[in-house]
C-alpha cells in the first residue's frame, strides 16, 4: 500500500510540523510556521475549552493555513478534545497509549487524529487505534521522552511497521538533518528546539539566552523536574540540571497559568515564559542537541527558510 504524503494529508506545502510546547507556541509563532508552508501547532493542554477555543479564534485571525492542537495524555480534558476537533485540521496526542475512544472523538469533529510515539510497539497500536498519521519520537528529542530508541533506528523500524505517513522528531535542527530524515523514508519532520528562540516564541528571555550559549552537547536525559509529571524522563539543559541542585528552598518562582498565578516549586515540570518571574536558570529548560544550531534570535519565517533550504 503507498503511503499517503503529510503534505496531501494535511493541505500544506512544506513537510514540517511545529512541535506543540506549552508557553513556546504562541499563537504568532504557530501562525508564522502555518504562513510559511507547514503546519503550526499550539497546546490544548491545562486549558479549560472556552479558554482553548478563544485561542483556536485567534489563531484563526492571523492565519488562514491547516494548524492543529497538541494534548498531554496525562492531563487530558475530553471537552477541549472535542474544542480542538471541531475547529483545527490536526488533533493530536502524546505520553499514553494510543486511544480508539480519543481517536473516534477527533474524527467526529472532522480532523485528522495524530499520535506522537517512542516505539515500534506504540506505532503499530496508533495505526490499530485509527490515527491519520504518527510522530516517531527519537531519544534526541528536546522535552518530555516517550523511548529510548534513537530516532534513525526508530523511524526505519517503524516505517516497516505501518502504513499511515510517519513524521520523525528528535534532535533535527538543520536543513541537512531535515534532508536526511526525508531521505531516511519520514513523511515530514517535527521540530521544537529550534524554534524555542524563534522571534514569536513565549520563551523567557533568559531561557533563549541560555539555548542560544548552549552547544550540541550541552543536553541531558534527566528526572530532574519531575513535580507535576513523576516517572516520565525529559531532556533539558545541563545547566538548568546544575542550578536546581545547587538552588536553596522550595519555590523558584512564579507564573502565570492561563490567567491564574502559581508558584513554581523547586523540581517542577513548568517551564519560563516571558510572564514567568524568579530563578529562571533553575527551571525546566527543555531543549535537544538542536541548541547546537541556533546562535541568535530569528523569525520564524527565517527558520522555515533556512530549515528547508535543501528540500
Ligand atoms: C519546550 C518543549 C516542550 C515540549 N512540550 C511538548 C508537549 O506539550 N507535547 C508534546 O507532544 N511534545 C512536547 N515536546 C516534545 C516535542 O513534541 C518533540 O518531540 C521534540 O521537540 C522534538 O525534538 P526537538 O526538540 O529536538 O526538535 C516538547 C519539546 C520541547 C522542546
Amino acid at each position: 500500500m503507498t503511503r499517503k504524503l503529510f503534505t496531501q494529508l494535511v493541505g500544506c506545502d512544506v513537510p514540517i510540523q511545529l512541535a506543540g510546547m506549552p508557553g513556546i507556541n504562541t499563537v504568532y509563532l504557530a501562525a508564522a510556521v502555518s504562513n510559511s508552508g507547514g503546519l503550526g501547532m499550539i497546546s490544548g493542554t491545562h486549558m479549560s475549552p472556552d479558554y482553548l477555543s478563544d485561542a483556536i479564534d485567534s489563531l484563526k485571525k492571523v492565519t488562514s493555513y491547516p494548524f492543529g492542537i497538541n494534548f498531554l495524555v496525562p492531563f487530558l480534558d475530553k471537552d477541549c478534545v472535542k474544542a480542538a476537533a471541531s475547529k483545527s485540521k490536526l488533533v493530536e496526542f502524546f505520553y499514553g497509549n494510543p486511544d480508539s475512544s480519543l481517536v473516534e472523538i477527533v474524527h467526529k469533529g472532522g480532523a485528522l487524529a495524530c499520535w506522537q510515539i517512542g516505539s515500534k510497539e506504540e506505532a503499530e497500536q496508533a495505526e490499530k487505534a485509527g490515527c491519520d498519521l504518527i510522530v516517531a519520537q527519537g531519544l534526541e528529542a528536546g522535552g518530555h521522552v516517550r523511548g529510548d530508541i534513537k530516532l534513525s533506528s526508530l523511524l526505519s523500524e517503524v516505517l516497516n511497521s505501518v502504513n499511515i505517513p510517519v513524521i520523525a522528531a528528535g534532535g533535527i535542527g538543520t536543513a541537512e538533518d531535515v534532508a536526511e530524515a526525508l531521505k531516511a523514508g519520514a513523511s515530514a519532520l517535527r521540530i521544537g528546539t529550534r524554534f524555542l528562540a524563534a522571534k514569536e516564541s513565549g520563551a523567557h528571555a533568559k531561557y533563549i539566552q541560555a539555548v542560544i550559549n548552549a552547544g550540541a552537547e550541552d543536553t541531558v536525559l534527566t528526572e530532574t523536574f519531575s513535580v507535576g509529571w513523576p516517572h516520565a524522563h525529559h531532556r533539558v539543559l545541563k545547566s538548568c540540571v546544575e542550578e536546581v541542585n545547587e538552588f536553596e528552598g522550595d519555590i523558584v518562582g512564579e507564573r502565570d497559568l492561563v490567567g491564574v498565578k502559581k508558584p513554581i516549586l523547586k523540581g517542577s515540570i513548568a517551564l519560563p515564559t516571558k510572564e514567568t518571574t524568579g530563578n529562571i536558570e533553575a527551571m525546566a529548560l527543555y531543549a535537544s542537541g538542536s541548541v547546537g544550531a541556533i546562535k541568535e534570535t530569528k523569525s520564524a519565517a527565517d527558520i522555515m527558510t533556512e530549515l528547508t533550504k535543501e528540500i
